[in-house]
């Protein structure tokens, strides 16, 4: 770990705030959850909500890397939200297309190596194009792997891994819980630890649900937009308060 003259100005706030820069979530997975009932109080349309999303989610990405969190996985779509009214459906992937290609000369500066998860070939062709040049682009970065879950779904998830599994002719008794693991979209990424949710709901939307089977929740009323890295220190600062048990017997 880096002496306390190295540390960067997130660290400090961290370290003053009690936060053990040893004992970070090595993978942290957010639904950015809030966006429409934040315009809606403004008297706005709930895509200029998605706009000030996009905002917040470019503040935690540096936050989140700045703290010297490895993986970020974020709830940008999910394979449910094709049942908002079309207007909103085109907005969003148009935004999230803009957002992808306006970041990526940020996220390269910072390192940052992008990822996707979910049914990408599904996505409008300027999106998909989009997502696989920033996953090109930064291919060889060594900072914080940030994975935007775009027409995510978590039961869908598992039925693309069972395809694979039996596609690949594991026999039944073969099939383990490691082997769905490796069959999922991010097989190499660690499980989420923390997983923050925005706007106060207490679900899970359909999120990680095999690999977030135990990570820890955290769940704030403020709406997405108004997310900052206070909330980021929070989140952090709960999480390791908490004792994770496993299933085991923990004193
Ligand atoms: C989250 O905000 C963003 C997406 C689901 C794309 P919402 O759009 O769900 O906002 P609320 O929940 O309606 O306030
Ligand atoms: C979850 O939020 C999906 C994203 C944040 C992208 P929703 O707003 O779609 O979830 P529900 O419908 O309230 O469960
Ligand atoms: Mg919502």
């Amino acid at each position: 770990m880096a002496s306390p003259a190295t540390l960067n100005r997130l660290q400090k706030k961290a370290v003053e705030q009690g936060i053990d820069l040893e004992r970070l979530p090595s993978h942290v997975a957010i639904i950015m959850d809030g966006n429409g009932r934040w315009a809606k109080k403004k008297g706005w349309q709930r895509l200029l909500g998605h706009r000030e999303g996009y905002k917040a989610l470019r503040g935690a990405l540096l936050d989140a890397s700045e703290l010297g969190i490895k993986y970020l996985t974020v709830y940008a779509f999910s394979a449910e939200n094709w049942r908002r009214p079309e207007e909103e459906v085109s907005g969003l992937m148009k935004l999230i297309e803009t957002a992808a290609r306006e970041e990526l000369r940020t996220m390269h500066q910072n390192n940052v190596r992008v990822n996707v998860s979910g049914r990408i070939e599904e996505l409008p062709k300027g999106l998909q194009d989009a997502l696989e040049h920033g996953m090109e682009t930064t291919a060889n970065n060594t900072g914080i792997v940030f994975t935007l879950a775009v027409n995510y779904g978590g039961r869908a998830e598992i039925v693309d891994a069972v395809r694979d599994v039996v596609a690949a002719g594991f026999e039944p008794e073969d099939i383990t819980e490691e082997i769905i693991s490796a069959h999922l979209y991010n097989p190499h990424h660690p499980e989420p630890d923390l997983m923050i949710r925005t706007a106060g709901e207490m679900r899970w939307s359909n999120f990680l649900i095999w690999q977030g089977a135990y990570c820890e929740l955290w769940v704030t009323k403020d709406p997405w937009p108004e997310f900052g890295s206070t909330h980021l220190l929070d989140a952090v600062k709960e999480y390791q308060r908490r004792t994770r048990k496993f299933g085991a017997v923990v004193d």
